[in-house]
């Protein structure tokens, strides 16, 4: 069934219960810690330390979601994998059969105002809940161009003449999100950004939706590597 957006028909869910779809159930050994404490830094709250924030996605033979599409949509592609695990942990070891890891942490808000931040408080669900059963990982890296503007000039591109945070709240709370931020890691990664979704099987025509709508964006314009993972939880 097809559902109509905006949707407020679906509350918010806590997060106990819910960690398994975060990947984090799938007998692979990791600290789970409550989803506020990560989701929150973005919205203001206060931030745990850095090695609390930090999520490693490793593509291979093992975790909790299966991998049913993996696309470039511009760039590199990742190599093909079975399996997705997600750890939550600065101790984590990938498991055996990992082909690639990615890293990134959750981090303050960098662009959103004061009104964005409690729409989203308000509307947005958790990760995790039981009728999400599909998830979508979605790696980024923007272009040098993008890096060297100004905070100004990109907080415009992206919301002011993209529409980023307006386009993304017509799907919640039907869509539950994660960014994480690759270059506060310090360290060479291949991506900017790993972002992550899960929603339940009615939505997924809703999420490609607003997916075709953010890349037809300018934002979009400055995206040079973006690949879209596809999982169903296995
Ligand atoms: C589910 C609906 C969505 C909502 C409500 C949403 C909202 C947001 C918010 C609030 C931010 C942070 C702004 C800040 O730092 O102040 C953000 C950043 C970002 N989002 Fe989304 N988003 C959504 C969907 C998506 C999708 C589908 C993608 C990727 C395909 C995506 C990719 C990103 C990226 C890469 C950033 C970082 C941008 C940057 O810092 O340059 N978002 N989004």
């Amino acid at each position: 069934m097809k559902r109509s957006f905006p949707d407020t028909s679906m509350n918010r869910r806590s997060f106990v219960g819910g960690a398994a779809a975060g990947g984090l159930a799938g007998g692979v050994a990791v600290r789970l810690v409550s989803t506020e404490k990560h989701d929150a830094p973005e919205l203001g709250s206060p931030a745990p330390p850095p090695q609390a924030r930090l999520f490693t996605f490793s593509g291979g033979d093992g975790g909790p979601w299966s991998v049913v599409d993996s696309r470039a949509i511009v760039g590199e592609p990742l190599p093909a994998v079975r399996r997705l695990d997600i750890a939550n942990s600065p101790t984590h070891t990938a498991p055996p059969g990992t082909v690639w890891s990615l890293r990134g942490v959750t981090s303050n808000a960098r662009y959103i105002t004061r009104a964005e931040k409690d729409d989203l408080v308000a509307k947005q669900a958790e990760l995790g809940r039981t009728e999400a059963t599909l998830a979508a990982l979605i790696p980024i890296r923007k272009s040098a161009a993008w890096w060297s503007l100004p905070q100004d000039e990109r907080r415009a591109i992206f919301e002011e003449r993209s529409h980023h945070v307006k386009t993304g709240m017509k799907y919640l709370p039907a869509i539950a999100r994660r960014l994480h931020h690759c270059r506060d890691l310090g360290t060479n990664e291949s991506f900017d950004f790993l972002t992550f979704f899960d929603y339940a099987r009615a939505d997924a025509g809703a999420f490609d939706e607003m997916l075709a709508a953010l890349r037809a964006s300018e934002e979009w314009k400055y995206v040079d590597r973006e690949v879209d993972i596809r999982l169903v939880r296995a």
